[in-house]
């Protein structure tokens, strides 16, 4: 038993000083003001903490094969590097084979992901269609656990979907109370603009932002949400990164449809000027899709978080070291797109969002935890203090700071977008399981201990 002492819970509802006693199943057993210590619990001293639900990182890519080569994160070490950040569980993406049955696909990834130190889950891509692909997607829903499902509308010749897939995966997913995903580029766009780009001699990867430019985004984010109103399907889009997709989303909440949007903290940070640079490498790190915008996007991006247009935050966590970024030299579409970033997630959004006054700190519960957990159906097991809920903690520093610096992080990557980034707000301790595993610098992540958690499907109890 863990007691949580002295501390000032926050959720995404209040604050308040209590105390948190953590049973030894893994789960909350009671909060309180001043609670007695059973005997052989140990105690931790919470003073001038915050006790926050653990971060749930919805979008993370731990070795996936990509683009010719795999993620170098695995599972063990991508999930050890967020208990460092304060993330306690993920949501990762299984991708199948071309051709692949999506429930064999999903085997492969339970496989792959029994090495967790963390709690995880997955959303499984539809990247074909078939009457397989049907019964697939019942089976994932009733004895899998999985009540969501992926679309890529980029990624041409991989991928990437047609609206006919995308619209039968729709109403399948309509009829089994699961979730519909996606990543919202026009991939023919993009297809013809890299054509285009690499016509004229634009190899470098400068040319990666030219190749999906804004509108790009824009349109299959206001496609996507078209196809979902045909049945007023819910849709969850993933990485929006531009003003287009923004208000494509708030317009249709207005509307009354059922559409959420995702975050990444590097959008909100960084912007197209990290292309602009002679030095190949630094530029080719952060070639990710969506690739990083003009400025004036990100004002789109925190005003939808502030207005709870945009409901999440995530990193797509998705590591490729200098070796595989190489595979790109002299043609940038062959650059593996993807960056780190579930170490840093929250600490970004705590010193960008809480302390330039932009979040309270009850909003940045709600984007960095308890609204993923209630979209994805794990709410209150997840995302929430309160006795029953799993004893999934953080204990916030809210003004502590420290340097981002690669040597001091855990992932599997030679790199971070925040090198020398000097942030407040610091994960002093991570509670995962009831077992504190990051106690203020020293790392105690567990190979295997992290759990599958199945999800219910929607609309039903
Ligand atoms: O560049 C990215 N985002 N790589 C991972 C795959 C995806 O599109 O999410
Ligand atoms: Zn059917
Ligand atoms: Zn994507
Ligand atoms: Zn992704």
């Amino acid at each position: 038993m863990l007691l949580i002492k002295g501390g000032t819970i926050v959720t995404a509802e209040r604050s308040t000083r209590s105390d948190v006693l953590c049973d030894d199943e893994g789960r909350i057993a009671a909060i309180g003001p001043d609670l007695d210590c059973p005997t052989g619990c140990e105690i931790v001293d919470a003073s001038g903490l915050l006790v926050m639900p653990g971060g749930i990182d919805p979008h993370t890519h731990m070795e996936m094969p990509f683009m010719g080569t795999t993620a170098s994160d695995d599972f063990f070490t991508g999930t050890a590097a967020g208990l460092a950040g304060g993330t306690t569980s993920i949501i990762d993406f299984v991708i199948p084979a071309e051709g692949q049955p999506l429930f064999e696909a999903w085997q492969d990834w339970c496989v792959k992901a029994e090495k967790s130190a963390s709690d995880y889950g997955f959303h499984v891509a539809v990247t074909h269609w078939n009457d397989r692909v049907h019964t697939d997607m019942g089976r994932l829903v009733h004895e899998g656990g999985v009540n969501s499902f992926k679309h890529f509308m980029a990624y041409k010749n991989a991928l990437m979907i047609d609206d006919a897939i995308f619209l039968h995966s729709m109403q399948r997913a309509g009829e089994l109370g699961a979730l519909c995903t996606v990543h919202a580029e026009n991939g023919d766009a993009v297809s013809f603009l890299q054509a285009e780009l690499l016509a004229s001699g634009e190899t470098g990867p400068e040319a990666h932002p030219r190749s999906r430019p804004a509108q790009v985004e824009g349109e299959a984010a206001q496609r996507a949400i078209a196809l979902a109103s045909l049945h007023d399907t819910p849709l969850y889009i993933v990485h929006v990164s531009t003003r287009e997709a923004t208000e494509a989303i708030a317009a249709a909440r207005l509307k009354g449809l059922k559409i959420y949007g995702e975050v990444l903290p590097q959008h909100l940070v960084f912007d197209e000027r990290v292309y602009d640079t002679t030095d190949w490498l630094s530029s080719a790190r952060h070639v990710m899709s969506p690739p990083f915008r003009p400025k004036s996007h990100q004002q789109a991006l925190w005003g939808g978080l502030v207005s709870g247009q945009l409901q999440t935050t995530a990193t797509d966590h998705c590591c490729f070291c200098r070796t595989q970024k190489e595979r790109g030299r002299g043609d940038f579409t062959k650059i593996p797109n993807g960056v780190p970033g579930i170490e840093e997630r929250m600490s970004v959004l705590w010193h960008h969002g809480v302390v330039s006054g932009r979040l309270s700190p009850e909003q940045f519960v709600a984007i960095t935890s308890t609204n993923t957990a209630r979209i994805f159906n794990i709410y209150p097991r997840k995302g929430c203090i309160a006795p029953g809920a799993d004893a999934d903690l953080v204990l916030w520093d809210p003004t502590a700071t420290r340097t981002i610096s690669n040597k001091a992080l855990h992932h599997n990557v030679d790199y971070t977008l925040y090198e020398g980034m000097t942030l407040t707000g610091v994960a002093k301790r991570t509670i995962s399981q009831s077992l504190m595993v990051w106690d203020d610098g020293t790392l105690r992540a567990e190979r295997g201990k992290g759990r599958y958690v199945r999800r219910a499907p929607f609309g039903r109890i």
